[in-house]
């Protein structure tokens, strides 16, 4: 059986003419609830899923630096001395910008060595589950094993998300890569944004006999430009008239308050991260206390105040959930970023083939492409294979 690591390992070789010293892989992730959270100092429960980068790295025995990936005809090279924001491009910028974050987390890279790294990825590109954080993580404890730096997991994702913020220049919060670094099989990473405090809370779908499946609408989103950061710049806006520190400093109960001081516009951008920290919270006491089939109406609730509120749906989205509700599915939402990408449904495992019919159907009916549809489960995080 063909496996990707067979796949890595052999084209590493061919690449560079010699073995590999070692393989590491990590996850994409969904989110099951908690968007746009993550840069207001709040609250999220992502998942790893099942789909990951896997990468091959060979020491070298100088100070260049060379990664090649299945996304790309080149091998990029770059001396490690070199490595700036601004010398980076392309997909590179994703691998090669974790060597330079590393830097400024203070790693001493004086007497690091070189490397070459070739990764293939299973996490699809643009769908919203994180294939640049799956890069980034993969990248990320690669090079923390070979250049010994003993960096643990949470300053890791902090790695990553310089890399993505600076290198790539996408202002994304800490989500992705806690999410790829800190998953574990069958369970969700609740993360407080503020403290990167985390738990591992099991979500037992496999006991209420539930899948997750993922309906990638095709619209592809790019959270270097526009939309997000534009929802970002709202969020902080809205905090500094409320003068809080953060939007996590604001509770449900303020909001009255707050729909004084605020625009209308900014209020809702407001309410929409207000709410959905609670709904964090709410899902989280409820997967405990009465297991993942009663999370299905807050799931529901998080996708309204993302149409209405948040305003970061897009028509496909939009159908993907009406139609997955319409057919039996417990609870479905857009999960991401947003203005593109993918949205999940709880589902029952009977039900999963009717409801991507349906859906199938539905996007013919209206004139949209295809979606993509797969079931994806909850894994453990970035590792040495
Ligand atoms: C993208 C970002 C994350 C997070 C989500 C929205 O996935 O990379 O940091 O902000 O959007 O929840």
């Amino acid at each position: 059986m063909s496996d990707i690591r067979d796949d890595v390992r052999d084209t590493f070789a061919e690449l560079y003419g010699a073995q590999p010293d070692g393989l590491w892989s990590a996850p994409g992730r969904v989110n099951l609830i908690g968007e746009h959270t993550d840069y207001n100092e709040g609250f999220v429960l992502p998942f790893a899923i099942n789909r990951r980068t896997v990468l091959a790295l060979g020491l070298r025995d100088d100070r260049r630096l060379r990664v090649g990936s299945a996304f790309a005809d080149e091998v990029v090279e770059i001396a490690l001395d070199e490595l700036a924001p601004d010398a980076l491009h392309g997909w590179s910028a994703y691998p090669l910008g974790v060597a330079w974050a590393f830097g400024q987390f203070g790693a001493d890279l004086a007497g690091a060595p070189g490397v070459d790294i070739y990764l293939e990825s299973t996490v699809p590109v643009g769908a919203g589950l994180s294939s640049s954080a799956a890069i980034e993580s993969a990248v990320a404890v690669a090079l923390n094993d070979v250049w010994q730096l003993g960096f643990d997991r949470q300053t890791l994702a902090k790695v990553g998300q310089l890399a993505e913020n600076r290198a790539v220049g996408a202002p994304t919060g800490i989500m992705d890569q806690s999410a790829s670094l800190l998953g574990r099989k069958d369970s969700a990473v609740f993360l407080d944004c503020r403290s990167l405090d985390s738990e591992v809370v099991p979500l037992g779908l496999a006991e209420d006999d539930l899948q997750l499946l993922i309906i990638d609408t095709g619209v592809s989103h790019d959270h270097a430009t526009g939309g997000y950061a534009d929802r970002r710049a709202s969020c902080e806006k809205g905090a500094r008239i409320l003068g809080v520190e953060s939007l996590r400093d604001v509770s449900v109960d303020d909001l009255p308050q707050a729909r004084e001081l605020l625009d209308d516009e900014t209020f809702r951008r407001v309410r929409h991260v207000v709410t959905e920290n609670q709904r964090v919270l709410d899902t989280v006491r409820t997967v405990r206390e009465q297991g993942p089939t009663a999370i299905g109406p807050l799931l529901d609730a998080s996708h309204v105040s993302m149409r209405d509120d948040f305003e970061i749906s897009v028509p496909e989205l939009d159908l993907a959930v009406e139609t997955a509700q319409a057919n039996g599915a417990i609870g479905a939402r857009m999960t991401g970023g947003g203005f593109g990408g993918a949205a999940i449904a709880l589902v029952s495992s009977e039900g999963v083939s009717r409801i991507q019919v349906a859906i199938d159907g539905a996007f013919a009916e209206h004139g949209f492409g295809q979606p993509t549809m797969f079931v994806v489960t909850a894994s453990d995080g970035a590792t040495r294979e």
